[in-house]
């Protein structure tokens, strides 16, 4: 195995030296007259580490398997280059190649491919500059989250990913069983006669993939005051979009004792903190972006560190949407949702810088929200950004009884089915609140690149579960 200190990332910003071994996948190779040049890559950096190879010391069979796409071992001398474009270079002494490619198949070529073919070789992409760097930001996010919720003491909770309650109350929810689908059994008697019964399937009721652990986080909320759930969630939505996943993971901080204010509060420094650990661990791969993919990358993200978000409400934001002159797709008026171009125009034409909107319609959102006084609207947050949209939806819980037990009924819930849920509001009930964080949209937003299939490792869309 490969321990620290080994990676050609370690090399590269080390010193010159003897004896190294490397191993990695041959990127390219170019030859000359008396000099063969292969460009390594190991994934650790974005950096190849160019090996210098006299064929007149190797057997000319193993170098002609020395490949695009082949896997090799080098052993050599890591010395400065005399070429400019990197400091150090390795002169071999002995090649083994470990895993041959067939360069009349390989399919990943360097001339640049589309997104679209690469999608195709989910199997493949992964050793493409593009997707090495996507999957380094991606754990680099991934370790920042993790470590600013541990700094700021939160509890770690691991919510179920099967599930008998639908969160967002939207319906949207793959179901879990094992029923044979071609002899599925019937309820032979009662009101439910005919129905499919449940009563025989695994958890002896319908159960469904998560859309959201919130419910869950909210119960060791009222226990542990500050928590955070950071897993995958599923939703069944038939949206094909550029931004919609059917599995994408989610980031779900719910805190006691806390407001819709405090909410937006802590969701704009947990996204300046983390995007600014990624900028700091991850420069390099952040340059590749804005080289390669987006060249506002870089300045969008210095702006959102520095920037205070905007806050407004719902109501402002349909006003300035009503007078802005656009044409839009979807119309807008008070009461209808907000549609990823209003959110663009907003955060991208008016405000410059992500805005945060507060107090939505109460008909358009969750149940579990918050009613305001004005009998209207709820204590919603959604924190938009340029070029996403929404990248977080969150809000203040209502945490009277009485009140939600309304507000399940009035969205045709069945209020049996969320039973614990409205017990936490009658044992030591607590205002609190909480957001979730879509991974995959700040991915997007990190990285500059335009589909969300891309910054996943192995995207889930409607008609697609390949690799
Ligand atoms: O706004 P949503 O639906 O909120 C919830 O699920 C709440 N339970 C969160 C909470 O308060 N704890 O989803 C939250 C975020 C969205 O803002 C978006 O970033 C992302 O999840 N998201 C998706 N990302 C990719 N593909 C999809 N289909 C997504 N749906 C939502
Ligand atoms: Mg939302």
């Amino acid at each position: 195995m490969i321990l620290r200190g080994n990676y050609i990332r370690d090399l590269l910003s080390g010193d010159a030296r003897s004896d190294v071994t490397v191993h990695g996948w041959v990127k390219t190779r170019r030859d000359s007259k008396d000099v063969c040049f292969v460009q390594l890559n190991d994934g650790s950096c974005p950096a190849d580490l160019q090996v210098v190879i006299s064929p007149a010391n190797f057997d000319a069979d193993l170098l002609r398997r020395v490949t695009t796409g082949a896997c090799i071992r080098v052993n050599g001398q890591l010395a400065s280059s005399p070429a400019a474009g990197q400091a150090l270079e390795l002169q071999a002494m002995e090649v083994k190649v470990i895993g041959e490619a067939d360069p009349a198949t390989y399919p990943l070529q360097k001339k640049g491919h589309t997104m679209e073919f690469l999608r195709d070789i989910g199997h493949l992409r992964t050793r493409s500059n593009t997707f090495g760097s996507v999957f380094r930001v991606r754990t680099s996010l991934a370790q920042a989250i993790h470590s600013f919720f541990h700094e700021e003491g939160f509890l770690y909770v691991h919510t179920p990913i099967i599930t008998a309650s639908d969160c967002e109350g939207a319906g949207a929810m793959f179901g879990v069983s094992t029923l044979d689908m071609l002899n599925v059994p019937r309820v032979n008697e009662g009101a439910q006669r005919g129905q499919v019964d449940f009563g025989q399937d695994f958890f002896g009721k319908p159960a469904y993939l998560t859309v959201s652990g919130q419910l869950e986080a909210e119960i060791f909320a009222l226990a542990f005051t500050n928590v955070y759930t950071f897993g995958p969630t599923f939703r069944a939505e038939n949206s094909n979009t550029p931004r919609h996943l059917a599995e994408f993971w989610m980031i779900e901080p719910e805190m006691a004792f806390c407001d819709l204010q405090d909410d937006m509060f802590f969701a704009e420094k947990f996204l300046k903190a983390i995007i600014a650990r990624v900028m700091d661990e991850c420069a390099s791969d952040l340059e590749f972006f804005n080289k390669r993919i987006d060249n506002s990358v870089l300045q969008t993200l210095e702006n959102v560190v520095n920037s205070v978000f905007e806050h407004i409400t719902y109501t402002e934001a349909i006003a300035l949407l009503e007078k802005s002159g656009q044409t839009w797709e979807f119309p807008v008026s008070w009461g209808s949702d907000l549609q990823s171009e209003h959110e663009r125009y907003l955060t991208e034409q008016v405000f410059k810088k992500p805005v945060i909107v507060v107090d939505y319609p109460r008909e358009i959102k969750a149940f579990y929200m918050r009613a305001n006084d004005d009998g209207k609207t709820v204590r919603a947050m959604d924190v938009l950004a340029p070029r996403i949209g929404e990248i977080i939806g969150g809000s203040q819980r209502e945490e009277r009884h009485d009140v939600l037990l309304n507000r399940i009924t009035e969205q045709g819930l069945d209020p049996a089915s969320y039973w614990w849920y409205l017990e936490l509001r009658k044992y030591g009930s607590a205002p609190h609140a909480g957001f979730g964080l879509g991974f995959e949209r700040l991915m997007l937003y990190l990285t500059g690149m335009k589909n969300i299939r891309d910054v996943i490792p192995f995207p889930r869309t409607p008609g697609t579960a390949e690799f």
